[in-house]
């Protein structure tokens, strides 16, 4: 498919997609969200893919929603649209993994969309933020949860009120992202770690990654009880016996996604 927004590759076993509105700074407006969409849309479908790669170029993953495109929105446009959860939602709702690699600027929509995905690498060039404030609004992709979620209330209340920005290292000291690498290194790197969870049990990984999920929607018994009913389930799938047997054997697995 020809997408005017994004460019979108695969490696290896590893959709990568990235995003492409360079004199916009990847500013998010809808038709890059409704291709982002498609493109997730694809390699979900795509039996040879077994994890995506979110990214976007070196100065900006994405400097936000669009802020020229949704200016002169009136509260009905945005209400009767259901602006921003309509399409935004969709990298949540992916089912095989989708990492984030963050290089430069991911502020508002940008910082949210990263925060959509499974986890986010960062480049040490990066820039996360939620900005909203100084132009008169609120985030509105789910900042004020989830960042509050990933690094707690005291930085996320002060990034959402003062629209601070905070740099890779505080990022990573704060449990924003997973780990900080050089930013020549950031593409390379993003994929190999895709495509070792690619090179894993597919349903074992989305089994994983459910599990996890579920301790944002839970209480920690019923999280617990949601985990072991998977933990119980993947005995039931051949690639554990393959797994468990490879380890005894002093052998490398060959999962069948069975
Ligand atoms: N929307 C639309 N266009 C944007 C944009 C955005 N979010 N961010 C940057 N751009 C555009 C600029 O308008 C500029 O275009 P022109 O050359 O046509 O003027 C171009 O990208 C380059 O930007 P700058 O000249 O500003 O680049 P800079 O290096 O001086 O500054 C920056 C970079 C600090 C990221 C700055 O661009 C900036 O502050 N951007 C806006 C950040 C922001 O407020 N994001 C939140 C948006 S609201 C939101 O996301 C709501 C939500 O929760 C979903």
């Amino acid at each position: 498919m020809a997408y005017e927004n994004i460019t979108v590759e695969t490696r290896r076993h590893v959709g990568l997609i990235t995003l492409n509105r360079p004199k916009a700074l990847n500013a998010l407006c809808s038709a890059l969200i409704r291709e982002l969409g498609q493109a997730l849309d694809a390699f979900e479908a795509d039996d040879e893919i077994g994890a995506i790669v979110l990214t976007g170029s070196e100065k900006a993953f994405a400097a936000g929603a669009d802020i020229k495109e949704m200016a002169s929105k009136t509260f009905i446009d945005a209400y009767l649209a259901d602006f921003i959860t309509n399409g935004w939602e969709r990298i949540t709702t992916c089912r095989k993994p989708v990492v984030a690699a963050v290089a430069g600027f991911a502020l508002g929509g940008g910082c949210e969309v990263a925060m959509m995905c499974d986890f986010i690498l960062a480049a040490d060039n990066a820039k996360f933020g939620q900005p909203e404030i100084t132009i008169g609004t609120i985030p509105g992709a789910g900042g004020t949860q989830r960042l509050v979620r990933a690094i707690g209330k005291a930085k996320a209340m002060e990034m959402v009120l003062t629209g601070r920005m905070i740099d890779a290292v505080e990022a990573e000291r704060a449990g924003l992202v997973s780990r900080v690498v050089p930013l020549a290194e950031l593409i390379d790197e993003a994929v190999r770690v895709a495509d070792k969870i690619a090179s894993l049990s597919r349903p074992v990984v989305l089994m994983a990654k459910e599990s996890v999920n579920a301790a944002f929607e839970t209480s920690l018994s019923q999280g617990i009880q949601f985990e072991r009913r998977l933990f119980h389930a993947t005995f039931a799938t051949e690639d554990q016996k393959e797994g468990m047997a490879a380890f005894i054997e002093k052998r490398s697995p060959a999962f069948r996604n069975r």
